[in-house]
C-alpha cells in the first residue's frame, strides 16, 4: 500500500501535481460521439453548448478497422472545438488492446491540456488504475501539460465490481466510475440482452389468494451494483454515474432507469442518442419542489444543529445535511444551467 506521504506526489518529473479534490462540475451527461464518422464531428460545436460533457467514443462501438479514425477524429474535433465550461472526455480503448497505448500516446500528446478525463473501460481492479495514472503522469511530463487528467473506471466485469472499493481509492487521479451493464452482465453470465434497465421476468410474484390473479412487480436488475458503486465512490470523494440505456425508442424506461440511479446517490448517466440529453437533465438536476423544501429546512436551521417541524415533518441534522446535498447541487446546475437558476430562483 502506498504511504499517505507519497499518496499526492507527481508520478512523473514534469507531471503536474494531483488534486487534493476533484474539481466540482456539473455532469448530468456524457454525451457519446463516434469521432470516425464527419457527419457526427460537425455536430460537435451545437452539442458542446448542450450537455455537461462531449466523450468521443474509441473502444466498443468503433469497428476494428475504423480504430485509428476514430482517434484522429477525436484529436480533431477537439483542437477545432472552443469547449467553454462543457467536459471534453475521451473513452480510450482497454488496456489489454492493441490500440490503448497509442490512444494515450497520440491523444495526450496532441491535446492533452484540452482533455480532462479519460473514461477507462473493464477495469478488473486497481492496479489497471495504477498503471494508467503512471502513464499519463509520463505523457504529461512529456509533453507539458499543466493540470492532471483524471481517470474515470467503467464498473463492468465480475472482477471489477469484487473490487470496486480498491478501485475507487486508487488514485487521486480518479473522476469517479460508471456502470457498464451491457459489459458486466456478460461477464457475470447474467440472462438478459438488454443494454440496461428492467427485465420483465425479473420479478417477484404475490401470494396466491385463492382464484384471484397473482400480482407481479419487475424488480431493477441493477439495484445491487449501483448501490455498491455509490458507497464506494461516496466513501473515496468521487462520483457515481450510471451508464448507457440502449432502447433509444423507451424514454419512460430510460427516464426510469436514471432517476433510480440519482435517487441512490448518481450524478449523472451517459447519452448515446440526443433524445437521452434532456432526460438526464431533467432527472439529474433536483426536482424544483425538492429544491424548495430543502432551502425552507436549511433558513429554518442556520447553524444546522437541533430540531424543527416544517410541514408537520420532524427536521434535525441529519435531515439537515440531506438537504444540503439538495441545495448544494441545485446551486451548482443553477451557475452551470440559466435555465435551472430561473426553475429554482437561484
Ligand atoms: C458499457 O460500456 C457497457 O458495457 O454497458
Ligand atoms: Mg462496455
Amino acid at each position: 500500500m502506498k504511504l499517505p506521504n507519497q499518496f499526492y506526489r507527481p508520478l512523473a518529473i514534469g507531471a503536474p501535481a494531483p488534486y487534493r479534490e476533484p474539481p466540482v462540475k456539473v455532469e448530468r451527461m456524457i454525451h457519446f460521439v463516434p469521432p470516425h464518422l464527419e457527419k457526427f464531428r460537425a455536430k460537435v460545436p451545437d452539442i458542446a453548448k448542450q450537455v455537461d460533457v462531449v466523450l468521443g467514443n474509441l473502444e466498443d462501438a468503433i469497428p476494428a478497422d475504423a480504430k485509428e479514425a476514430a482517434r484522429a477524429g477525436f484529436i480533431e474535433m477537439a483542437k477545432s472545438t472552443d469547449f467553454g465550461s462543457t467536459g471534453l472526455w475521451t473513452r480510450m480503448n482497454s488496456l489489454n488492446s492493441p490500440w490503448a497505448l497509442d490512444d494515450m500516446i497520440e491523444i495526450v500528446g496532441a491535446v492533452g491540456n484540452k482533455l480532462d478525463v479519460v473514461m477507462l473501460p473493464k477495469v478488473e481492479g486497481p492496479w489497471d488504475i495504477a498503471y494508467l495514472d503512471q502513464l499519463l503522469a509520463q505523457l504529461e511530463g512529456r509533453n507539458g501539460v499543466t493540470k492532471p487528467i483524471m481517470i474515470h473506471a467503467i464498473l463492468e466485469t465480475a472482477e471489477g465490481v469484487k473490487n470496486v472499493d480498491a478501485i475507487a481509492a486508487a488514485s487521486p487521479r480518479m473522476h469517479g466510475i460508471s456502470l457498464g451493464p451491457a459489459d458486466l452482465a456478460a461477464s457475470r453470465a447474467m440472462k438478459t440482452t438488454r443494454v440496461g434497465g428492467g427485465h420483465p421476468e425479473y420479478k417477484v410474484i404475490a401470494d396466491a389468494e385463492g382464484d384471484a390473479p397473482r400480482v407481479t412487480f419487475q424488480q431493477d436488475l441493477w439495484h445491487y451494483t449501483i448501490a455498491r458503486m455509490v458507497d464506494a465512490c461516496a466513501s473515496a470523494g468521487i462520483k457515481a454515474f450510471y451508464g448507457p440505456f440502449g432502447d433509444f425508442s423507451d424514454a419512460a424506461a430510460c427516464e426510469s432507469q436514471f432517476r433510480n440511479a440519482f435517487l441512490l446517490g448518481c450524478a449523472g448517466a451517459w447519452s448515446l442518442h440526443p433524445t437521452q440529453i434532456e432526460i438526464a437533465k431533467r432527472v439529474f438536476s433536483p426536482d424544483p419542489k425538492e429544491v424548495a423544501f430543502a432551502r425552507r429546512v436549511l433558513e429554518a436551521m442556520p447553524d444546522g444543529t437541533g430540531a424543527v417541524m416544517i410541514d408537520g415533518r420532524m427536521q434535525d441534522d441529519a435531515t439537515w445535511k440531506q438537504c444540503k446535498v439538495v441545495v448544494d447541487l441545485a446551486k451548482q446546475v443553477a451557475a452551470k444551467d440559466a435555465d435551472f437558476a430561473k426553475i429554482y430562483g437561484l
